[in-house]
This record gives C-alpha cells, sequence and structure tokens, in this order.
C-alpha cells in the first residue's frame, strides 16, 4: 500500500501504544515517519522498529508542553526527513482521578499536557505548511470529550482540543490546511491508567466489553487505521470533523436498555 508514499509525519507520543501503532500504520503505507517522544527509550525502540520494517524514521525528544523543545524538534524532523506534510498530535498524559479530589496541580498539569502542548504542536506546524500550500493534522481526542466518563481534568483539554481542531480548519482551510479530530473509546494499551485498572481487575477489558455495541474495547490499530484515512488525499474533502472510533459506545446505552428498559434485542 502506497497511499501515504508522499507523506512526511510527526507523530507525538509515538514511543508506546496507541502512537506507536499510527507511526507503523503511517509507515506500512510509505510515510516517513519522525518519532516526537519525550521517552528517548521508547522513541528509540519505535525507530527500531521501523526501520527494521524497511521504512524510513528519525528520532526527535520532544516535551509538548515546551513550544522550543517542539520548534527545535520538528525543525530536525524536517531536516531529516523533508518538509512536515501530516502532523499526528497524539501524546497525552492523564492520572485519572474525579473533581472532588484532584489537586490544582494535577489538573493543570493535564490541561497543559493534553491541550496546551497539543496547541504548541499546531503552533509550530501551521508556518511551514501555510507556506507550501497545505497539510494535514490529525489530533486525538477521546469520548472523554464528548459525554463525562470520569476523569474530568482529562476531559475537559480533550474537549478543547476539538474546538481547537475546529478553529485549525475553518480558519486555515483557505491555506490548504485540513484538520480533523479523532474520539478513541477504551482501547487496550499499557498505559498508566489501564495498568492500575488492569492490575485492579484482569478483566477491565472484558467487563467493558459489554458496554460496546459491537462488542469489543478498541485495539491501537483501530484508531492508527482512521488517522491513515484522515490523513490521506483520501480525506481531500474533510476538515473540522470530530470522528468517535468507540465501537458506537457514544451512539446509545445498550447496557441500560437491556438492565432497565427492556425493549432491546431478546438473544
Ligand atoms: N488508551 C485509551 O483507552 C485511550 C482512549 C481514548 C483516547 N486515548 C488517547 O490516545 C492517545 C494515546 O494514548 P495511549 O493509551 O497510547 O497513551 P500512552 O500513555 O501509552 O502513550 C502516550 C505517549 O505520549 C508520550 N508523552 C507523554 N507526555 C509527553 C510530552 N510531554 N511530550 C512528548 N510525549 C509525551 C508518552 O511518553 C507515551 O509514549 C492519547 O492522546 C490518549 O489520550 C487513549
Amino acid at each position: 500500500m502506497s497511499r501515504h508514499a508522499n507523506t512526511v509525519a510527526v507523530v507525538t507520543g509515538a514511543g508506546h501504544g496507541i502512537g506507536r501503532a499510527i507511526a507503523q500504520r503511517l509507515a506500512s503505507e510509505g510515510a516517513a515517519i519522525a518519532v516526537a517522544e519525550i521517552n528517548e527509550h521508547w522513541g528509540g525502540e519505535t525507530v527500531e522498529r521501523l526501520r527494521s520494517a524497511g521504512a524510513t524514521a528519525h528520532f526527535v525528544r520532544t516535551d509538548i508542553t515546551e513550544f522550543g523543545s517542539i520548534q527545535d524538534g520538528f525543525a530536525e524532523a524536517a531536516a531529516a526527513l523533508g518538509p512536515i506534510t501530516l502532523l499526528v498530535n497524539n501524546a497525552a498524559f492523564t492520572d485519572a482521578g474525579n473533581l472532588a479530589g484532584i489537586s490544582l496541580e494535577a489538573w493543570h498539569k493535564e490541561i497543559d499536557v493534553n491541550l496546551n502542548g497539543t496547541y504548541h504542536c499546531i503552533r509550530a506546524i501551521l508556518p511551514g505548511m501555510r507556506e507550501r500550500g497545505g497539510g494535514a493534522i490529525v489530533n486525538i481526542s477521546s469520548v472523554n470529550a464528548l459525554r463525562y466518563f470520569g476523569n474530568p481534568s482529562y476531559s475537559a483539554a480533550k474537549a478543547g482540543i476539538i474546538n481547537l481542531t475546529q478553529s485549525v480548519a475553518s480558519e486555515f482551510g483557505r491555506d490548504g490546511i485540513r484538520c480533523n479530530a479523532i474520539c478513541p473509546g477504551s482501547v487496550r494499551t499499557d498505559n498508566i491508567t489501564w495498568t492500575i485498572r488492569q492490575q485492579k481487575d484482569p478483566r477491565v477489558f472484558q467487563k467493558l466489553a459489554r458496554w460496546y455495541p459491537l462488542g469489543r474495547v478498541g485495539e491501537p490499530e483501530d484508531i492508527a487505521k482512521a488517522v491513515a484515512f484522515l490523513g490521506s488525499d483520501e480525506a481531500a474533502y474533510i476538515t473540522g470533523a470530530v470522528l468517535p472510533v468507540d465501537g458506537g459506545l457514544t451512539a446509545g446505552m445498550n447496557v441500560m436498555i437491556d438492565e432497565f428498559i427492556l425493549e432491546s434485542r431478546n438473544d
């Protein structure tokens, strides 16, 4: 597959989980990948995997909370791989929690990494994309942006990403820049939150599956496939879109219907 043969992509947080799967998917479709990651070990591992699969990849150590680090990292990536045509804002952090218990510091940190970090990357990429007449940006938001599923600081940041997506799409469409957001549901990764939840209950993903109309939680590749589409020319007329990739979670409330309203299928 060579849908991304002319793509130079920066994927933030590509050292782990969904970001690594996005990098691998884009690379498998021909893209050159800049792995923009705060964790050097994880980032280096992704680069090794991409290269051993025959792809072109370059690691840039970046902390998305530091605008200068992003500017330097993106400049290094462009020098190594060529002008960046696709930015995937995937890096994120959450410590979970609720409004009653969250500290002021924790609230600020989650807004800073998840919302301000995404803004920093967009701010750094826009001038070059505008100069060259276009590019694509895919922001990884969450179903938490659309409904309350706990974790309010992370959710507020992810909701902010949706409005930011629409702002970029509206202001820079005439520059040939498309910007879309993806809202994943629960995705089977070993990030900190899921690791803690799995330690408490090793069957957490099986139990969650009943909430999903498609009967399972997501896999990182489910998100990667949607990114590869939105980042490609096949999505040339799509911008400002907010795409849930959530197995139907936000479409309805199957469990409530099954247990309380009793009007669902009887099988
Ligand atoms: N896993 C899920 O169930 C799920 C659900 C909805 C949305 N998402 C979103 O998908 C994306 C990936 O999630 P994941 O589960 O793979 O997470 P993860 O924690 O496994 O990976 C996040 C990556 O971002 C990197 N990172 C963190 N802070 C950074 C910083 N300041 N600068 C640069 N890199 C940084 C981490 O080192 C890590 O490699 C995130 O945006 C997350 O919010 C995940």
